[in-house]
C-alpha cells in the first residue's frame, strides 16, 4: 500500500514538471498550450490591402500559397486583419461584412483548411478597432466562442480605443476566453509596445508586437508613429532574452514585395526578421510576385535561422554606425551572423569569433545563406564586403 502511494505521487509529480495537468486537478490541459514553439509563419492582409479584404482575396491567396511554394517553404497562417466586420446582431453576435464575405466565416475557413493552411481573424481589445468596426471589448467570451465554432486558428487581437483598459488584464480575459472556447488559437497581441508587453506577454499570447506599425521604407518615420524597418530594428535590441518558442517578441509583419523598397533592402529587411526570431507574416500581393521577391520569402536556409527549434533571438554584437553584426546561436550549437551595412556605400564589415562566443583560435566552416554557397573555412574572424543597403547572412559552425 505503502508503494503504491508513492508511485502515484511520482507520476503526478512527472506530469506536472512536464507542463501537464492531472486528472486528480480536474483541469482539462489548455488548448493553448504548445503552439507557437518557432515563429508563426504566414500571411496577413494588412500591409497591402488594408481595409479592401473579401472571400475572394482570401481564397485566392490561399490558392496562391499553394502554388508558388509559400505552404511548403512554412507559411501556414491566412489572417484577414481589419474590417472583416461590420456591426453586432441583437444578441450580441459578430456580424461579417455580407458583401465582402457572402459565403461566411466558417466556409472560407473550410476553404482555407482543406487546401493544408490555417486561418486568422482580427480584433481588438477596445469598443471599436483601429478601423472603427466593433471590437471585442465586453464580448470576449461570445467571439471567442464564435471563432473557435468558425475553425480560426490564429487572433491578432489589437489596442485601439481601449480607453483606460489596463493592458495585462484586458490581453488576460480574451485569453481566458480562448482557453475556454477549447480551440488551438495563436493567440497575436498587438499592443504595440506600449504596455512592455515582453515583461508580462508570455502565457497570455504566444506573440507580442513590440513597435508601432512598419512602413514600406528602409529608415522612415511618420508622424503618426510608423517606423521603417529598420528603425523597428533598433527598437528590438535589447528584447532578446524574452523570445523562446511560445512566447515571441513581434516586430511586425514583413513588407517583402510591397514595392517601396529596393531587393537589397528587402533581403536585409528579411534576414534580420530571421535573425531576430520574428514572426515571419508576408504582407505583399502573393499571387503576384516576381522572381527576385520570390526568392526572398522562400529562402530555406534563412527560414531555417529563423524556425530554428533554440527560439534565441539575435543580438546586436557590434554597432559602428552604419555598420552592425547581428548573431544568434542556432540549435546544433552553429551560429547565425547578419552584416548589415545601412550605409550609402559598399563596406567591409567584420565578425571576430569571440563577438559569437567562440575562442578566437578555432577554425569554423562559413556557409553564405544567400549564395547557397560554403565559403572557404576561417580562423578567428570573417569579413566581407557587404554592398549599400544589404546584409551578407552566413552560418558559422566549428
Ligand atoms: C493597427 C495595427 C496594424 C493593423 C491595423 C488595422 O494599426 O497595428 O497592424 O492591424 O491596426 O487597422
Amino acid at each position: 500500500m505503502r508503494v503504491r502511494r508513492v508511485t502515484v505521487t511520482a507520476c503526478v509529480c512527472l506530469l506536472v514538471a512536464a507542463g501537464g495537468t492531472t486528472a486528480q486537478e480536474g483541469a482539462a490541459p489548455s488548448p493553448l498550450h504548445g503552439l507557437a514553439l518557432t515563429p508563426p509563419m504566414g500571411w496577413n492582409s494588412w500591409n497591402k490591402f488594408g481595409c479592401d479584404v473579401s472571400d475572394q482575396l482570401i481564397r485566392e491567396v490561399a490558392d496562391a500559397m499553394v502554388a508558388n511554394g509559400m505552404r511548403d517553404a512554412g507559411y501556414e497562417y491566412v489572417v484577414i486583419d481589419d474590417c472583416w466586420q461590420v456591426d453586432r446582431d441583437a444578441a450580441g453576435n459578430i456580424v461579417v461584412d455580407p458583401e465582402r464575405f457572402p459565403s461566411g466565416m466558417q466556409a472560407l475557413a473550410d476553404y482555407v483548411h482543406a487546401r493544408g493552411l490555417k486561418f486568422g481573424v482580427y480584433s481588438d481589445a477596445g469598443t471599436a478597432t483601429c478601423q472603427g468596426r466593433p471590437g471585442s471589448r465586453g464580448y470576449e467570451y461570445q467571439d471567442a466562442r464564435q471563432y473557435a465554432a468558425w475553425g480560426v486558428d490564429y487572433l491578432k487581437y489589437d489596442w485601439c480605443n481601449t480607453g483606460t483598459q489596463d493592458a495585462p488584464a484586458s490581453y488576460g480575459l480574451m485569453r481566458q476566453a480562448l482557453e475556454q472556447a477549447g480551440r488551438p488559437i495563436v493567440f497575436s497581441l498587438c499592443e504595440w509596445g506600449r504596455n512592455k508587453p515582453w515583461l508580462w506577454g508570455e502565457g497570455i499570447g504566444h506573440l507580442w508586437r513590440t513597435t508601432g506599425d512598419i512602413q514600406d521604407c528602409f529608415d522612415c518615420r511618420r508622424d503618426w508613429g510608423g517606423y521603417g524597418w529598420t528603425q523597428i530594428l533598433d527598437l528590438q535590441d535589447g528584447l532578446e532574452t524574452y523570445a523562446g518558442p511560445g512566447h515571441w517578441n513581434d516586430p511586425d509583419m514583413l513588407e517583402v514585395g510591397n514595392g517601396g523598397m529596393t531587393v537589397s533592402e528587402y533581403r536585409a529587411h528579411f534576414s534580420l526578421w530571421a535573425m531576430l526570431a520574428a514572426p515571419l507574416m508576408a504582407g505583399n500581393d502573393v499571387r503576384a510576385m516576381a522572381g527576385e521577391i520570390r526568392e526572398i520569402l522562400l529562402n530555406a536556409e534563412v527560414i531555417a535561422v529563423d524556425q530554428d527549434a533554440l527560439g534565441r533571438q539575435a543580438r546586436r554584437v557590434r554597432d559602428d554606425g552604419d555598420l552592425e553584426v547581428w548573431a544568434r546561436e542556432l540549435a546544433d550549437g552553429s551560429r547565425a551572423v547578419a552584416l548589415l551595412n545601412r550605409g550609402s556605400a559598399p563596406a567591409s564589415i567584420a565578425v571576430a569569433w569571440p563577438e559569437i562566443g567562440y575562442p578566437a583560435h578555432v577554425e569554423a566552416g562559413v556557409r553564405d545563406l544567400w549564395l547557397h554557397r560554403d565559403l572557404p573555412r576561417a580562423t578567428g574572424r570573417y569579413s566581407a564586403t557587404v554592398p549599400p543597403h544589404d546584409v551578407v547572412m552566413v552560418r558559422i559552425a566549428p
